[in-house]
């Protein structure tokens, strides 16, 4: 049987065929607005009216403090499935991830944007496909660009993460770097052990067995990281970090500075995520929308960028193993709640979305491709 290939390595392969040589660096071109004005701004990193970003207030999205998951798991798994149900995001503090694993992995983000551009095009994406520097964010998003600018990361399963860890740091340091090593296999170890909490917790809330959604990841599922660095941006009320979209994975992990720009949807409102000192931002996913049979929010997301400042994220994708079965359980469906999604495996879900980005077009500026697909798999 042909081996399948897993969705970042699919996107991977997709987007290598899309990398253009004149790929712009966000950064860059900020240097040039900046000397030479905005009319130096190219078109398509200028969004539709209606889609331009407004200054709205901070939302009051939960906080999900985890330092009682022992003590008082039924208030934090309460807390945190009302959070997936009502928003499809939350912010949790006292995870696993150290404050200073994520001062240094900041520090080390921020370190390769502010690199001379010779640099960072020497680990872009064709030269080198598993850990890559992508100047305009657009490469995965397809039909749109972005102020952005983004290194990203593939990770293997999680059995091979000692191994993908060697590689992976290899990439931004050749001649090997332990202190670096150490720290990336830190974070990752941070992020593995945070995701599985939150997904046991998001079981026992919906009344199923704590490993229902865990057993889909670990040991099997893999991950993308993603550091994106939001260079300031003089026409930041006509652009945007991201476009509006869902997450097409599982679920997601983001650490942010202190800047702020990410902003969630929640019934037809929109609200700034505040940014708190080392807390991640969890991001509730099409696939764990279909696999609750809804009863979690798949959240609706941009990114704004701003005049001011820089601003530096690092975005942790989860993505469940191939073979996982993302059909909604029978203890999630009834007669009064039928089943809202066809029953699909998780690779099939993945086909249709890679198809879909097929055909859409390239005068497409939406990447909603995922919610389109959601769409054509509802029942009614
Ligand atoms: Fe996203």
């Amino acid at each position: 049987m042909a081996k399948l290939l897993s969705p970042f390595l699919k996107s991977s392969v997709k987007a290598d065929q899309e990398e253009s040589e004149g790929s712009i660096s966000i950064l860059e071109l900020t240097k040039e607005v900046l000397v030479r004005g905005i009319d130096k701004v190219p078109n398509n990193l200028l969004v539709p009216e209606e889609c331009r970003p407004k200054r709205i207030p901070w939302g009051e999205i939960p906080v999900v403090d985890l330092s009682k998951k022992h003590s008082d798991r039924g208030q934090i798994c309460l807390k945190m499935g009302d959070a997936a149900r009502n928003w499809g995001a939350f912010q949790v503090i006292n995870h696993a991830i150290s404050p200073s694993t994520l001062r240094k992995m900041e520090s080390e983000g921020k370190d390769f944007f502010s690199s001379p551009i010779q640099k960072k095009m020497q680990v872009r994406k064709g030269v080198t496909n598993r850990a890559y520097y992508t100047g305009n964010n657009s490469e995965e998003k397809w039909h749109s660009l972005h102020w952005a600018e983004s290194y990203v990361q593939l990770w293997n399963k999680w059995t091979e993460m000692d191994d993908t860890v060697e590689k992976q740091t290899s990439v931004l340091y050749p001649q090997g770097n332990d202190e670096y090593r150490l720290l990336v296999a830190e974070f990752m170890e941070g992020i593995r052990s945070t995701t599985e909490l939150i997904m046991e917790l998001l079981a026992e809330y919906l009344g199923l067995e704590s490993n229902f959604f865990s057993k889909f990841c670990f040991p099997n599922g893999t991950s993308v990281t993603r550091w994106n660095y939001y260079p300031l941006c003089p026409v930041a009320d006509m652009t945007l970090g991201a476009r509006q979209h869902t997450d097409p994975n599982f679920i997601t992990l983001l650490y942010q500075d202190g800047v702020g720009g990410l902003q969630v949807e929640k019934n037809g409102e929109w609200y700034g995520v505040r940014p708190i000192k080392e807390a991640l931002v969890i991001n509730i996913g099409d696939g764990f929308h279909i696999i609750s049979n809804g009863y979690f929010k798949t959240v609706l997301h941009q990114v704004v960028v701003n005049e001011h400042s820089h601003r530096l994220s690092m975005v942790c994708a989860i993505y469940l193993e191939n073979h996982a079965d993302l059909s909604a359980p029978e203890q999630l469906v009834s007669e009064r709640v039928p089943r809202l999604y066809q029953k699909i495996y998780s690779y099939e879900y993945w086909n249709l979305i890679f198809a879909g980005r097929e055909k859409s077009s390239p005068m497409d500026a939406s990447v909603l491709n995922g919610l389109n697909v959601l769409k054509n798999l509802r029942i009614f």
